[in-house]
């Protein structure tokens, strides 16, 4: 198999506002965009071509960011859907790009961590017409939900008020081109998208078969803030010591930390797993465990933990901790000592604060 397409052009709603100027695929964890693990992913298993699908609004921030692939070992090309009609219909939209070849296809938006080669090499090697990836979840209603009978999928249904098991579709698909004609044959669902699960239940009624690839690892569908805090603090843990910048002896480093050049820490306690990008200034501050802090940023007089600060951020004596947050580039926090006691915010549109 050497093609994919990668889905990306949902608008990330629960994720505003930071989804009003980054689309959700792009926004980082552990200071790498989301996207990009799931590009290494993909690269790792053997595929070649990629057709990454977004939509007309965020077509540019896509070919900046992620631009030819070749840092990925990938060719990448982008494919426009230019209305938000569904899983289905972005396969629909694809179709020049993937011919009549197998293809895979993956949610921009989830986090997998598994290795997919296996799962590519045993589709290949099997006369199934499509595999889906399938976890056990608490809450199977918010999922595409399948039933399996040994490792064949009897049946798929998107979002069941009663589900018929608690294995929920996971974000990524391989495909024989048989699924366009699932595709042509089905009609949009209750919120008006073509649903991809609706395809391969086509499929599997009509006697194609559909195999199941139940995985007990770690995976994330990054959709809530609370699930980039979470996606966040799984790829902190696998941090390893790197200290580039400069440290003063005031200053106590704990645990694995990364920190980036030109990077300065003063009178700080750091205490890992953390990310600290290049050109930080850090003073009488402690960014505890699962932070991520990106380039540029300074903090001073305050404390950040389990938290995502983006770059060019500046949090300034500010007393409380500061903590499970997300901040978006060049937020300000400051704190102030004027009287008035007062709180002074300039927040944009479906900003959140918890004081
Ligand atoms: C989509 C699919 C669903 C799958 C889920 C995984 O749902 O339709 O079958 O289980 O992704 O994240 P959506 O995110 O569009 O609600």
């Amino acid at each position: 198999m050497k093609k994919a397409i990668v889905l990306c052009a949902g608008k990330g709603t629960r994720l505003r506002p930071l989804t009003f100027t980054t689309a959700k695929h792009l926004i980082p964890i552990a200071n790498k965009p989301i996207l990009f693990y799931s590009l290494e992913n993909i690269a790792r298993a053997g595929i070649e071509e990629v057709g990454i699908v977004v939509s007309p609004h965020n077509a540019e921030e896509f070919k900046n960011i992620v631009g030819t692939g070749e840092n990925f070992g990938l060719k990448i090309s982008y494919i426009i859907q230019e209305e938000p009609k569904g899983l289905a219909h972005a396969v629909w939209v694809s179709r020049e790009f993937l011919g009549d070849e197998d293809f895979m296809m993956y949610l921009g938006d989830n986090l997998i961590l598994e290795d997919l080669g296996k799962f590519v090499k045993d589709f290949e090697n099997s006369d199934c017409a499509a595999s889906i990836l399938l976890s056990p979840v608490k809450d199977p209603t918010r999922f595409g939900v399948a039933v399996m009978e040994g490792d064949r999928v009897i049946k798929v249904v998107e979002k069941p008020k009663i589900p018929p098991s608690n294995l929920a579709i996971v974000g990524l698909y391989l495909f024989k081109s048989k699924i366009f004609e699932g595709i042509k044959n089905i009609k949009p669902s209750w919120r008006g998208e073509l649903e991809i699960t609706d395809a391969i239940e086509y499929l599997i009624e009509k006697g194609e078969k559909v195999r199941g690839y139940i995985v007990y690892g770690w995976w994330k569908d990054t959709g809530k803030p609370e699930d980039l805090l979470e996606a966040n603090r799984k790829i902190l843990m696998e941090t390893t010591e790197e200290l580039l910048g400069e440290m003063d002896d005031k200053s106590s480093i704990q645990g694995p930390v990364k920190i980036g050049k030109s990077s300065k820490i003063v009178n700080s306690v750091i205490r890992g797993p953390v990310v600290i990008g290049e050109n930080c200034f850090i003073k009488n501050s402690y960014v505890g465990p699962y932070s991520s802090i990106g380039n540029s940023v300074i903090l001073e007089d305050c404390e950040v933990e389990n938290s995502i600060v983006m770059d060019e951020c500046s949090i300034t004596g500010v007393e409380k901790r500061i903590d499970s947050s997300i901040l978006g580039k060049g937020v300000s926090v400051k704190g102030s000592q004027k009287r008035p006691a007062s709180l002074n915010l300039i927040l944009g549109d479906m900003s959140r604060v918890e004081l």
